[in-house]
């Protein structure tokens, strides 16, 4: 946490406006009442949503138990099955409905229907368990966007074994001290993935990350690229062989409302990555609902959440919040400039996409490329479209809306977290006036806030931190194993609020504008990363003495990775070892992680107490006006870091955004 809090960045005003089309206001499911509804008692109104919206065991009487606050549960005398919400009580109505059009990246695809889906899991759910996967049992899922993915996580969450998903992007030692602090019994994962053209090597990466994890008793592998692999007798068995024959209609074990869903790692401001718990019923019922409000999918709509399953936004909005709502999806395997850059808007084409939510990093990646690739598609079925994952900038939000909206199609600026669980603050289709930038109001039932160092809150226009002072259901139980960094990390600096670790302010309308990270956490494509993760995967290279890395400012990619390093006295830096270094972050921690820039020198700036001047690093990162160093230790260091910082910025090479 930085000691001087967020600072009110001075926005150009922004003075356009968008009212909600007449249509769309007319036929929204999100109605005004709710805001009023939730208003009046934010309990009953969450109590009354778990009931409306979700098919329960035993339905819950109770909402939210404070008395061991900050570990709230929510209708925890309720007992359900989620993947039983997902699928079995779609089936008589809607089992033909498509759950899915997936698109594999080399251009196959599949049409999965509901009772194709709960086939599917009902299988993988029989086979896992006779493999020993019991309820509580922790899995890991290690895949790339196949269907497998969502057959994996809701076969899990079927027999009641928590699952943890880690992005196919991580590293092999990424995916090891993922399962270890978890606890994982079994992974499942493919022998490769296709991402732009290439393989990725899953399989391998699983044996070298399983090396030194003894209590993985069962690989299970689906076959995706027919590659060679290693294989372990004994331990590795075929997705498709395991499956074959098994029971089509496994019945769901009913789990209490409380009980674990999954665990997902994220970023923290230390190097060690903090296991997000989610359960059952309360993550759900915040799914559901916001899924409804927010994109207002029914039954003629074709939904695309083009983010990864392996992140939250994946898990929240591609798997448990549409097919609990039984509504069709779009699933793609691979990148977007895969063949060509208008891989997309094909895509949205073909399948008739009324809804697209994405990131602003891919959007300004399209900026960037140019609008004769959307232009090549007719886009008209789409009506609306959403962000999620960092700031959108007032210039990508037009562009969304003017290139790929075609001027008519509202944009929703969701504005979440991993340990919310599922949207807090975004506006409503039928409702909000939209402003370019802003994510506009926290949802019917939620308390959000903005407050100064004392708590209280600061007047419209000032800035402040980001809290939330009423839990919801969606929210994270604990970090996984370690309750006490739980408490510190979300609950202690404004003992009763929830701390977001995001700055924002209000405006003269009380709408939110998000203004970034107060910590040491960067956000690269939408990606989390802490800072001290890359510097320890940095030092853990024989060349390096220390390091320290910032986000900065990026065009395309929000923040971009910037690290400077000095070497140990008897090594000669070059741009090899440059190259080599960056090469070897992507090895420790996964391609996401490889720093744009390398800055190497002779020392680093410092405080007299020895701290390193982060924001000063920021500052010549982004190319600003230097204030006063002469708390320094070290003050001449500056002028030859930033004389080195501005080459490198000048040569830093074009890493793919998304
Ligand atoms: C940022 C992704 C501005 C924020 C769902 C948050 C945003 C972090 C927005 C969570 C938004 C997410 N506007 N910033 N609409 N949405 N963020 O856990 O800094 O991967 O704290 O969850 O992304 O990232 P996470």
């Amino acid at each position: 946490m930085s000691s001087d809090g967020p600072t009110i960045e001075s926005l150009a005003v922004e003075d356009r406006r968008f009212p909600p089309p007449p249509e769309l206001a007319a036929t929204a499911i999100a109605r005004p009442e709710l805001y009023e509804e939730a208003a009046a008692d934010a309990e009953a109104f969450w109590l009354r949503r778990a009931t409306e919206l979700l098919d329960w065991v035993t339905p819950p009487a109770a909402a939210c138990d404070r008395s061991r606050a900050p570990f709230f549960t929510w209708f925890a005398d309720g007992t359900l099955n989620a993947s039983a919400n997902c699928l079995d009580r779609h089936l008589a109505e809607r089992g033909d409905r498509v759950a899915y059009h997936w698109e594999g990246e080399p251009g196959d695809r599949q049409t999965i229907t509901y009772r194709d889906l709960h086939e599917r899991v009902c299988r993988l759910a029989a086979g896992l368990r006779e493999l020993g996967v019991r309820r509580g049992d922790r899995v890991a899922i290690y895949l790339g966007m196949v269907p497998e993915i969502v057959v994996a996580m809701l076969a899990c969450a079927r027999l009641g074994a928590p699952h943890t998903v880690v992005f196919g992007g991580f590293s092999p030692e990424s995916l090891r001290d993922r399962i270890l602090d978890c606890g994982c019994t079994a992974l499942i994962t493919a022998d490769g993935g296709w991402r732009a053209g290439k393989e990725v090597p899953l399989k391998r990466n699983a044996d070298a990350a399983l090396a030194e994890c003894p209590d993985v008793r069962s690989v299970v592998v689906v076959r995706r690229t027919g590659s060679e692999i290693g294989w372990v007798d004994g331990r590795d068995v075929w997705y498709h062989e395991l499956v074959e024959g098994r029971d089509a209609d496994l019945a769901p074990e009913p789990v209490g409302a409380e009980h674990p869903l999954y665990i997902l790692y994220t970023s923290g401001s230390t190097g060690k990555p903090k296991g997000i718990l989610h359960t059952t019923g309360g993550y759900l019922t915040g799914v559901a609902a916001t899924h409804r409000w927010v994109f207002d999918a029914g039954d003629d709509d074709v939904y695309w959440c083009a983010a990864d399953a392996g992140w939250v936004t994946g898990h929240s909005y591609i798997v448990y919040g549409p097919l609990a709502n039984g509504v069709t999806s779009v699933l793609y395997e691979g990148a977007p400039g895969t063949p060509d850059r208008d891989r997309w808007w094909e895509i949205c084409a073909r399948y008739g996409v009324t809804i697209l939510y994405c990131a602003p990093t891919a959007i300004r990646t399209f900026m960037k490329w140019g609008t004769e690739y959307p232009a090549r598609h007719d886009l008209s079925s789409l009506r609306l479209l959403g962000s999620v994952g960092e700031p959108i900038n007032p210039e990508a939000w037009m562009w969304y809306r003017t290139h790929i909206g075609g001027g008519r199609c509202p944009v929703m600026d969701t504005w979440w977290q991993t340990e919310t669980g599922h949207i807090l603050i975004s506006p409503l289709p039928g409702i909000s006036t939209l402003k370019p930038g802003s994510a506009s109001r926290p949802l019917p039932g939620i308390a959000a806030d903005v407050v100064d160092a004392a708590g209280e809150s600061v007047p419209l226009g000032q800035g402040g931190f980001l809290v939330i002072r009423e839990p919801w259901p969606g929210m994270l139980r604990t970090l996984y194993g370690d309750d006490e960094r739980y408490v510190e990390t979300y609950w202690s600096q404004h003992p009763g609020m929830y701390l977001a670790g995001d700055g924002a302010r209000r405006d003269a309308d009380g709408d939110f504008w998000l203004l970034g990270r107060i910590d040491d956490v960067m956000n690269v494509s939408g990606h989390r990363l802490s800072t001290i993760e890359v510097e320890s995967a940095l030092v853990d290279h024989p060349a390096v003495a220390e390091a320290a890395v910032v986000g900065r400012a990026d065009e395309t990619t929000g923040q971009a990775i910037a690290a400077f390093v000095t070497l140990k006295g008897d090594v000669t830096g070059d741009e090899a070892l440059i190259q080599e270094l960056r090469g070897h972050v992507a090895t420790k921690i996964g391609a996401i992680a490889r720093p744009k820039s390398i800055v190497l020198t002779d020392d680093l700036p410092k405080t007299r107490s020895g701290k390193i001047m982060r924001r000063l690093l920021r500052d010549i990162s982004e190319n600003r006006q230097l204030g006063d160093v002469t708390t320094l230790a070290n003050e001449d260091v500056v002028s030859e870091i930033a004389g080195l910082a501005s080459a490198a910025r000048a040569s830093g090479d074009e890493d793919k955004a998304v």
